[in-house]
């Protein structure tokens, strides 16, 4: 177990973006959620928002183990001010295996203490999160606030990954 895996889950970019970012800071591995049911198109955006809203789940699919790494951290839009459910499902499938991991999410708006309180009962044990909004991504403070939030993660790691 080394390193840093971060996980996004894509719509529009701004995930991937963060993610690429939050990567280059912590050098990082990327791994993508991906839906395998969800058609692209207005049907697709109405479903992600109906199951996002409902809390259901979606079949998905991922190319990494999270157990094999010191720390994860999961990147996700806010999607009817809860969690998307392809992002649901990876966290009921790997959050007994993941360790030391964080969260960064985004949305239009700014982001409601209910809709932050959802993706911390999802990940209770978590050691950094940050909140942005996607139109502050790439202003001074959102790299200022990336930095702090990779501090705390890199600091476990460091610590964890010397010890070995
Ligand atoms: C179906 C859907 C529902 C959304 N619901 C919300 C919302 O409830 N609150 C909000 O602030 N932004 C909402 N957004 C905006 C996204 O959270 C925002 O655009 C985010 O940056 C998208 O990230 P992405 O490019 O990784 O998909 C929604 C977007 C979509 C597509």
């Amino acid at each position: 177990m080394s390193g840093v895996l971060v996980v996004y889950y894509n719509g529009d970019g701004n995930s991937e973006k963060i993610a690429h970012d939050i990567s280059t800071k912590l050098n990082g591995v990327i791994d993508e959620i991906r839906d395998v049911k969800v058609p692209k198109g207005t049907f697709g955006y109405m479903k992600n928002l109906f199951d996002a809203y409902f809390e259901n789940t979606e079949s998905i699919e991922y190319e990494l183990d999270p157990a094999k790494y010191t720390s994860i951290v999961i990147v996700s839009p806010v999607v009817a001010g809860k969690i998307p459910a392809s992002v649901r499902q990876y966290l009921l499938d790997n959050i007994g295996k993941m360790e030391n991991y964080g969260f960064i999410i985004n949305s239009n708006y700014t982001i409601k203490k209910k809709s932050f309180k959802r993706y911390r009962d999802l990940m209770p044990e978590s050691i950094a999160e940050f909140a942005t909004k996607n139109t502050d991504i790439d202003f001074e403070f959102y790299y200022k606030s990336l930095e702090d939030f990779a501090d705390r993660i890199r600091i476990v790691v460091e610590k964890e990954d010397d010890s070995e």
